[in-house]
């Protein structure tokens, strides 16, 4: 039988032989007329057992080709898993919904990188430790002072967190599961206090040190927002919801800036450097940025009347210009985390007042949903499509949309680099290529080049 999936050539399907194992793949070279058996475990055949497939005995053998790792699992993970298709999206087993009515932030980081819920006695140990780590060295502020009045606070945190890597020089001991620990709580615990510190600096206001009586959100959003006040009132409501964004925020699996703290840290760099990595992956537009981009987007079209013409604007553009918000390499249904954004929306907006914007993604959704360009294509709203309007309710200038993703995101990077550093399959990262450039030159000096 020949079948024809769209996109990809067509693929004959026939039984397999007696004696061949069903957990398997065969493979028949058309070049020579060879056949492989290629064995298949959890859904995946190995890349490198197809380095056997070959033409002539000084082949290199077959490889593949696989831009952006549309298809390409890179590590086994006990730690996230999604379903795209179902909008499905668990942390160790744990749906997202329930974690995020019923777990802190703080216990879901801890969940993310122990594997488990933790008791009450290693919750509050737990907690204990990252608040008591939230004050950076003094020096940090030095190193903070040589920044630009303007500069953007991911510049300033992915610089900082870096920084971090010569303060603690043990933490080179990647393999020593006891140091790495101190790293883990660490870059946890200070994660908040340098990504306040980037924003006060870019305000030209003094720094506000860590109140550890608060909560992990209600501290940071005391060292961003104090100014006079002796003690630093936290809106119940407005802690809650930065504490459930911040749990929804956790981790993602494989997702572009977790590749990254797994490329960089297979190397065995220091947590530090590596997660600085992973800050500069996430600042990108097409990732953690993208909730920056939207409120640039929405401010832009500036009314709701002018939502189709944006909508055009976007199906004309050929894939130039993008609904900000929408879309997702996993999801191709409603992303998870935008369901309970939107929801938690009103909430907010009940203490803060309501933001203007949202009349305009709303009738971005409601157009994008129904239009044919976005349904065929299965393009959802994602988590940055309502969460910017949230922050921006809350007073969180845009610059720092993005820095207010990387706080929770730390914790899910941290899982997964401890994750490849105990994995014994894993190894340092080098992908392949398939070189296109010129055959061996000779080199022509200068002046006889015409
Ligand atoms: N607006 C309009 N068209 C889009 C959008 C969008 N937001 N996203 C994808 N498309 C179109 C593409 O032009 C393409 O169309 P074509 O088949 O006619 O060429 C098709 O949908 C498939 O798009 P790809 O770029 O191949 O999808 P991919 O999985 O590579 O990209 C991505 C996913 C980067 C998230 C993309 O959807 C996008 O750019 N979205 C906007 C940015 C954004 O919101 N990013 C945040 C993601 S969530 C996160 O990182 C936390």
């Amino acid at each position: 039988m020949t079948t024809k999936t769209d996109g990809l050539p067509a693929a004959t399907i026939s039984r397999p032989e007696a004696g061949v194992s069903k957990d398997s793949l065969t493979i028949t070279d058309n070049r020579t007329g060879k056949t492989y058996q290629v064995p298949i475990q959890d859904g995946t055949i190995k890349a490198m057992d197809l380095r056997q497939i070959k033409v002539a005995a000084d082949d290199f053998g077959m490889m593949t080709y696989d831009p952006g790792f549309m298809n390409t699992a890179s590590c086994k993970s006990r730690i996230t898993f999604i379903d795209g298709d179902k909008g499905i999206l668990n942390y160790r087993g744990y749906p997202i919904e329930e974690l995020a009515e019923h777990s802190t932030y703080l216990e879901t980081a801890y969940l993310l990188l122990n594997g488990e819920l933790p008791t009450k006695t290693q919750y509050e140990a737990w907690v204990d430790k990252v608040t008591t780590h939230t004050f950076v060295h003094e020096n940090v502020k030095d190193l903070m002072a040589g920044f630009r009045y303007d500069a953007h606070p991911m510049g300033m945190l992915a610089s900082t967190v870096a920084a971090l890597s010569t303060f603690y020089p043990d933490s080179k001991k990647v393999r020593d599961a006891t140091e790495r620990s101190r790293h883990v709580y660490r870059l946890i615990a200070k994660i908040p206090t340098l990504a306040a510190f980037a924003y006060r600096h870019s305000m030209g206001l003094p720094y506000i040190y860590p109140d550890n009586e608060l909560s992990y959100p209600g501290n940071f959003v005391q060292m961003m927002f104090k100014t006079s006040e002796l003690k630093y009132k936290v809106s119940p409501v407005l802690e809650k919801a930065l504490d459930v964004l911040f749990i929804l925020h956790a981790d993602h699996e494989q997702n572009c800036s977790t590749s990254g703290m797994r490329g960089i840290g297979s190397s065995e760099a220091d947590p530090y450097v590596a997660a600085a990595g992973a800050i500069g992956a996430l600042y990108g537009p097409l990732h953690g940025g993208a909730n920056e981009a939207v409120l640039r987007m929405l401010q832009e079209i500036g009314s709701k009347d002018k939502v189709p013409a944006f909508v055009k604007d976007v199906k004309e553009s050929g894939g130039d210009v993008r609904l900000m918000g929408f879309g997702h390499r996993v999801y191709k249904n409603y992303d998870p985390r935008a369901k309970i954004i939107k929801k938690m929306a009103d909430q907010v907006f009940e203490v803060t007042g309501r933001n203007s914007l949202l009349d305009i993604a709303l009738e971005l959704e409601r157009i994008a949903l129904s239009d044919e360009y976005f349904v065929k294509r299965k393009l959802y709203p994602n988590v940055d499509f309502y969460s910017g309007l949230i922050y921006q309710a809350m007073k969180f200038p845009t610059e720092m949309f993005c820095v207010l993703f990387a706080i929770p995101r730390m914790s899910g990077w941290l899982s997964q680099w401890q994750e490849m550093i105990e994995d014994k399959d894993q190894k340092i990262a080098r992908p392949r290529q398939i070189y296109l450039g010129s055959g061996r030159r000779d080199y022509v000096p200068l002046h006889r080049r015409g």
